[in-house]
């Protein structure tokens, strides 16, 4: 465990000197964990840093070092870009098709160089990373801004974001710090990272991007850092610009400088003599670039010594010392055979194109993603089209285009399925998401798993001894599809057996299972509602419902009457302080289903679910109040602050706003106290709160 200072009473120079090793300390985990995947320390270690440099910069403001991590989460969104001017030119490369393109390259740079054809040239071969181009300037060692190229002379201010990306340098390692440094590279994502930030977004009802190259571009162009920190962008760095002293000697060298400064540099970059090393290095690249786990498009070829380079010089924006040899473009024409509909685990309906079979770049493509709705529409895919399809980086094969002129008369644009494919359920697109949904959540097969484990996660049925790693299991063995199922399950002997003969699933262990069930067939309202996964109904807005209806059998009748067009009965729920729109369409969407209403009173039928008393506050300071809690309270935990708080009939926020009655202020509170005071909002300390709450005589826990 590293060492954590704890002083009492640390003064300022003492705080300036830990925030500086805090500074370094944190740079070099974040290297060890991202850059070198050899992480030395726990994460929780790495928490506890990462805190302890907030705490003190909370404290000191004015001592928030301008290398210090917490930069890396973001900073407040800017209305704009700034613009940079950058100080050497941002240029573009010059690009070779073919092995007589490299040839006429080497050739023309020893002519030009007037180099006898056995004379020595060294020239570094590289990948060429598919991602945004970004100069980033250091000043004695601090990165103090980072740019796009925008038109290579002026770029935009993304200083802020680039700061969060975790294998850029805040400030240059191994001492002795040049004065001026602008390092150049490219902003890039990994694959997996790529479809792991796509699975969330359609999750959330965005749109999901297209590749990763539009992926990192559009994460590091966010007005808001705090989004762009979120973002799993990685950095190459590969160049300079205005450098002071000058940068001398070769590329080879720089690039070794580069990875000693802390940067990542891309290790298969390659130290060449000759043009056949050259193309084989072009060949080998091309090979493992399947297996990269980034997008490259191609090589690029640089001549090394820096002296050489000058004399060279450049022709238009492109430099004769350098030259970009990419790779075949990976497409091929194909028709697509139909268009079919996936059900992912969330829910969300996507459609894929299956293909006539064809080799695009080596690989045999049989199925392109087409997105979502919108996506088909715009580019107007039918069944029994021409497409042409390219494997964008390898990731997922893409339809580029369609050519209308090759198409049958008699074809038709696609129509997107309004109900699911796989459970009949309505699917419903809410206004403004690019996602249309399956609302048969609870009986839909495709989201079976997802909704089964979040039916007996922490805050739903808590039901101990399943989770994640059960749940798949007793679906597996036909034990369990529904949630009544899992309450079924406990009491049917035949099913018990069959899960004793399970992997994992000891006699002990399964007697354990029963009793965690049987503990849970009495559950509270709000609980309830919140197992039931109704999208937007997480458990503050099941809280919210319980609280109002009070009742089971109540709100099941509201539900019902929304479903079936009850204005009145809507208008009530939308009345509800802290129920939007999109709740009310969410659990209009969920009533509609007939099966889910089944689902829903085969499991009323196996539990007892009890009335939301609500404890109205007659004579509470805090009835129908907002309250904000912030910094830790050192009595009870937010959670429980929250619920007693509610059960005295406030409304609890997380932030502070004009509608504020109350905040309650823990220790390092921070700038919300601050905030709260200014605002004029009455503000208590957690003595007195704690104080109030005794005075309501709300019992000990
Ligand atoms: S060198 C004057 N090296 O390719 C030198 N560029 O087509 C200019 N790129 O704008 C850049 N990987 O965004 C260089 N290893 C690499 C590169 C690379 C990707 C991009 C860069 C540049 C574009 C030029």
């Amino acid at each position: 465990m590293p060492e954590i200072e704890r002083p009492g009473d640390d003064d300022e120079a003492r705080a300036a000197t830990e925030l500086e090793r805090l500074a370094r300390e944190i740079a070099r985990h974040d290297r060890l964990y991202h850059r070198e995947d050899a992480p030395e320390i726990s994460d929780a270690d790495y928490d506890a840093l990462r805190r302890r440099n907030t705490e003190l910069e909370e404290r000191y403001p004015h001592l928030i070092r301008p290398d210090s991590p917490s930069r890396r989460v973001g900073a407040a969104p800017v209305d704009a870009f700034g613009k940079v001017e950058h100080g050497q030119p941002m240029l573009s490369l010059d690009n070779a098709m073919t092995p007589q393109d490299v040839e006429e390259f080497v050739t023309r740079i020893r002519r030009f160089l007037a180099l006898a054809a056995d004379a020595p040239l060294a020239i570094v071969a590289e990948p060429k990373i598919d991602g945004l181009s970004c100069s980033l300037r250091y000043e004695n060692g601090f990165l103090i801004r980072a740019a796009t190229r925008g038109d290579g002379r002026t770029g935009e201010d993304i200083t802020a974001n680039v700061r969060t990306i975790r294998d850029v340098p805040q400030r240059l390692a191994d001492g002795d710090p040049p004065q001026l440094l602008e390092v150049r590279g490219e902003i890039y994502m990994r694959h997996a990272d790529f479809l792991a930030l796509n699975e969330r977004r359609e999750a959330a009802g965005e749109a999901v991007f297209a590749n990763p190259r539009n992926a990192a571009a559009g994460s590091a162009r966010q007005l808001d850092s705090r989004i762009t920190a979120g973002r799993p962008l990685r950095f190459f760095a590969y160049g300079w610009g205005e450098a002071r002293p000058a940068v001398d000697g070769g590329q080879w060298g720089f690039l070794a400088d580069l990875g000693r400064r802390g940067f990542t540099v891309n290790p298969l970059s390659r130290l060449c003599e000759t043009t056949d090393e050259l193309l084989t290095y072009h060949t080998d690249v091309a090979r493992e670039r399947h297996a990269l786990g980034y997008d490259i498009d191609g090589v690029v070829f640089k001549v090394d010594d820096i002296r050489l380079q000058q004399r060279l010089g450049y022709v238009g924006r492109a430099p004769r010392w350098a030259v970009a040899y990419k790779f075949a473009a990976e497409r091929a024409q194909t028709r697509v055979a139909a268009i079919t509909v996936q059900v992912g685990r969330t829910g969300a309906l996507t459609p894929v194109a299956q293909l006539e079979p064809v080799t695009v770049g080596g690989v045999v493509v049989a199925r392109a993603t087409l997105h979502n709705q919108d996506y088909i529409e715009e580019k107007d895919i039918r069944v029994g089209d021409l497409v042409t399809v390219q494997r964008a980086g390898d990731v997922i094969p893409q339809i580029v285009e369609v050519d209308p002129k090759r198409r049958e008369s008699n074809s038709a644009p696609f129509v997107f399925p309004d109900h699911c494919p796989e459970c009949g359920s309505l699917a419903v697109r809410p206004e403004g998401e690019a996602v249309r949904r399956c609302t048969g959540g609870l009986i839909c097969p495709a989201q079976r798993t997802e909704r089964l484990r979040h039916f007996v996660s922490r805050d739903a049925f808590d039901i101990e001894g399943l989770g994640v790693r059960q749940i798949p299991q007793l679906i597996e063995a036909g034990l369990v599809t529904s949630p009544a199922d899992i309450f079924r399950l406990a009491r049917d002997e035949s099913k018990l057996e069959s899960l004793r003969s399970l992997d994992g699933w000891a006699a002990k262990k399964v007697e354990k299972l029963e009793a965690a069930i049987e503990a849970r067939r009495r559950i509270g309202l709000d609980r309830f509602i919140h197992a039931l996964g109704i999208r937007f109904v997480g458990d503050t807005n099941a809280r919210l419902l319980a609280r109002h209806y009070g009742s089971l059998a109540a709100w099941r009748a509201a539900m019902i009457g929304i479903a079936a067009g009850d204005v009145d009965a809507k208008t009530e729920l939308a009345d509800i302080d802290g129920i939007g729109p999109r709740i009310v369409e969410a659990l209009a969407a969920f009533f509609v289903e007939e099966h889910n209403l089944a689902a829903l009173d085969e499991l009323a039928a196996e539990v007892v679910v009890d009335d939301m008393v609500v404890a109205d506050g007659e004579g509470s300071p805090f009835a129908g109040k907002t309250v904000v809690f912030t910094g830790s309270l050192e009595h009870m935990t937010r959670a429980e602050a929250k619920a007693r708080a509610e059960a005295m009939g406030a409304k609890v926020s997380g932030s502070i706003s004009k509608k504020t009655d109350f905040v309650v202020v823990g220790a390092d509170a921070g700038s919300k106290a601050k905030k709260a005071a200014e605002a004029g909002v009455t503000v208590l300390s957690e003595a007195q709160w704690l104080e109030k709450i005794a005075f309501e005589g709300i019992g000990e826990a």
